[in-house]
């Protein structure tokens, strides 16, 4: 293969039902992402349906679980350092956190700058952390919001669900909405919005390092 035709390649980082996952390969396989594949599916959790996606569409299919680090008295940085040259053996362009339950710390993300990319059921700077949906679901109920959002960012450092924006859209939530309409409204503009971001990623039409200035000058927004 040469230079020209090679291929981006995308590794995903999931715990979970991988759905995300699951558009992310869609969107490669239906050329929506340009000359993309995800090269490699990695899971910190053995029962996590995106690996039997993974498996189904012939991507090498990872679990790798903290546990036995832990039970060896290690630390999660050792897990951590141990994940990277996992994650690095694919050579990954970019590193997409998906459904990805575990805080990263500089021991992965030091490895990558500016490669890692994490999906949140939520506008910047709300609901960070794990039930972002039902939290902003709750918050509407209590009258404290109008609406909720996703967004997709950069993994700068350890910090939960912040870091340089690379997109967000807002969603609607309306009165008759139960948690599980709110939650299929997220996912559905989830499913839309990565893919959207890789391809520009992809195509060179976001310039991460440009959204991680802006986000130096004007941490606030
Ligand atoms: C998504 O809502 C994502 O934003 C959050 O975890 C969920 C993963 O869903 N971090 P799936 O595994 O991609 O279906």
């Amino acid at each position: 293969m040469t230079a020209q035709n090679k291929k981006v390649r995308i590794a995903v980082l999931i715990s979970g039902f991988g759905s995300n996952l699951q558009a992310i390969i869609d969107a490669c396989r239906s050329g929506y992402i340009p000359n993309a594949e995800v090269c490699a599916v990695i899971s910190n959790r053995k029962e996590a349906y995106g690996l039997e996606r993974a498996r189904q569409a012939g991507i090498a299919a990872v679990y790798f679980p903290l546990k036995p680090f832990k039970d060896q008295g290690k630390s999660r940085q050792d897990y951590d350092a141990a994940l990277a040259d996992l994650v690095a053996k694919y050579r990954p362009d970019w590193i997409v956190l998906a459904g990805w339950m575990h805080v990263l710390s500089m021991a992965f993300l030091g490895r990558f700058p500016g490669r890692v990319i994490n999906l949140h059921p939520a506008l910047p700077g709300a609901f960070p952390g794990t039930d972002a949906i039902r939290r902003a679901y709750e918050a509407y109920q209590r009258g404290e919001i109008t609406h909720t959002g996703v967004m997709v960012h950069l993994v700068p450092d350890e910090g939960v669900d912040v870091g340089p924006v690379l997109a967000q859209q807002e969603v609607p939530i309306y009165p008759s909405d139960t948690l599980a309409d709110l939650e299929a409204r997220v996912h559905a503009v989830e499913h839309e919005l990565l893919p959207t971001v890789l391809r520009k990623l992809v195509l060179g039409q976001l310039q991460p390092r440009q959204a991680a200035a802006e986000q130096r000058t004007n941490p606030t927004t």
